[in-house]
């Protein structure tokens, strides 16, 4: 990974971070043990546990004494997990370690004292000479360094069947202009164009209908201040979505992100747009990438990578906390990374993976994540660009606006923190 990934990622604009509250005391909580580790992720449902075991399985190898405690709780994105680890947090109840996205999501545990300074566990360890420095930079506050990434996940995907395209005589649309135009013609041959599921598929959709009408620039400028909420073209953006969603299937939509994926599978649907957890999800049906299904940058965004990054923690209080340190260094080993992201589709955090380990879609993703000239930006909707307070704001507005589609008062609402 060259110089310009680091300073592109380096200069995210993230900004408004909370004075970092936790510091490492580095001591294990009364009674700590090493012998069990409970670990708590949103990685239940098909896609998302294979990557999790695949990682459960070199922590096995790489500590054979530690039993390993799946605290998983089901539900894309997180949307249930984090209020359940939300209430245990809150109730001095912490598992051992948990999931959570590098960049502005971290801010709000961090500021309760919930986590642990891990710049002893960087040091000991080398990563900050293994990863990104701006990925290094998202999980840094105040100097401090609060979770392992273990991975980088994107969210701007356009999935589709090649099978279902040449049926139709269609090539996947590099603008949302050619989105509209190819919809039209779907609908009136009772095929929904974009298949969608709950709310937050919906905000996935919403950032990279932004990303895609705004540009990098643009996109990027919505959350660190550089962009006017009020203005024509981020109005003209938000008209876009509501036009898009209309030609989803959000009203008669059950189920979460796989079920979603599922129409695209059984062609009644013909592209749906998320991250590439679906390249994940695609594999264990036995479909094989450009043969079985395909991706592109979703609408206006080629060149763009939208990313996110799945990281853990050390939790103050951790029962385990000897054994926790051992999960968070199988994390951040290039083993643990290897042997995690090919089976999670995603490619690894660390800069030093061994390339030959991720084929198909991951080795497009791979070289293009490394490519120089590849623009980074960050997912809102995934944590890296908002934090929670200004997350639940947009979700309480955009659950409005699929309603009654008022561009300018979503824009009043999920814009005014800036
Ligand atoms: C994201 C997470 C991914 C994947 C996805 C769908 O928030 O970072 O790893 O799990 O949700 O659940």
């Amino acid at each position: 990974m060259g110089h310009s990934r680091r300073s592109v990622l380096a200069g995210l604009a993230l900004l408004g971070l909370p004075a970092g509250s936790a510091c490492s005391d580095g001591e294990p909580a009364p009674g700590a043990t090493d012998t069990r580790v409970e670990v708590f992720s949103w990685w239940a449902g098909p896609g998302e546990k294979e990557g999790l075991e695949a990682l459960v399985a070199d922590f096995r190898r790489q500590y054979p004494g530690v039993d390993f405690d799946n605290a998983a709780v089901a539900g894309g994105a997180g949307t249930v997990a984090r209020s359940v680890l939300a209430t245990r947090l809150q109730n001095d109840d912490p598992p051992d370690s948990y999931q959570i996205h590098a960049g502005q999501e971290l801010a709000a545990d961090i500021a309760a004292g919930y986590v642990e300074d891990l710049r002893y566990l960087y040091d000991q360890q080398g990563w900050r000479a293994k990863l990104p420095a701006g990925l290094v930079e998202a999980i840094t506050f105040d100097g401090a360094i609060y979770s392992v990434p273990v991975n980088i996940h994107r969210s701007n995907l356009l999935w589709y069947r090649p099978e279902t395209l040449a049926g139709l005589g269609l090539t996947p649309p590099a603008t949302w202009a050619e989105f509209l135009a190819q919809a039209d013609g779907l609908r009136s041959r009772n095929l929904t164009p974009l298949s969608i599921g709950p709310l937050w598929t919906q905000k996935h959709l919403l950032e990279n209908v932004l990303l895609g009408a705004l540009g990098p620039d643009g996109y990027t400028g919505l959350w660190n201040g550089g962009t006017d909420w009020g203005g024509g073209q981020v109005q003209q953006a938000l008209h876009l979505f509501t036009d898009v969603l209309t030609l989803t299937d959000a009203a008669t939509a059950v189920g979460d992100w796989q079920a979603a994926v599922d129409h695209v599978v059984a062609g009644t649907a013909v592209y749906n747009l998320m991250g590439d957890w679906v390249d994940a999800y695609l594999r264990t049906k036995g479909l094989t990438f450009t043969t079985g299904y395909g991706a592109v940058a979703s609408p206006g965004s080629s060149r763009v990578y939208n990313f996110l990054s799945d990281s853990f923690t050390l939790p103050k209080g951790a029962p385990h906390r000897p054994a926790a340190e051992k999960w968070l260094v199988t994390c951040g080993s290039v083993s643990g990374q290897d042997a995690f992201n090919p089976q999670k589709g995603s490619v690894p955090a660390r800069t030093d993976a061994d390339s030959s380990k991720y084929t198909g879609y991951l080795a497009a993703a791979m070289a293009e994540w490394a490519d120089e000239g590849t623009r980074v930006v960050g997912s809102m909707t995934h944590g890296v660009v908002v934090d929670n307070t200004w997350s639940t704001e947009i979700d309480t507005a955009l659950s409005q606006f699929t309603q009654d589609k008022d561009a300018a008062r979503f824009a009043a609402a999920a814009g005014r923190r800036r």
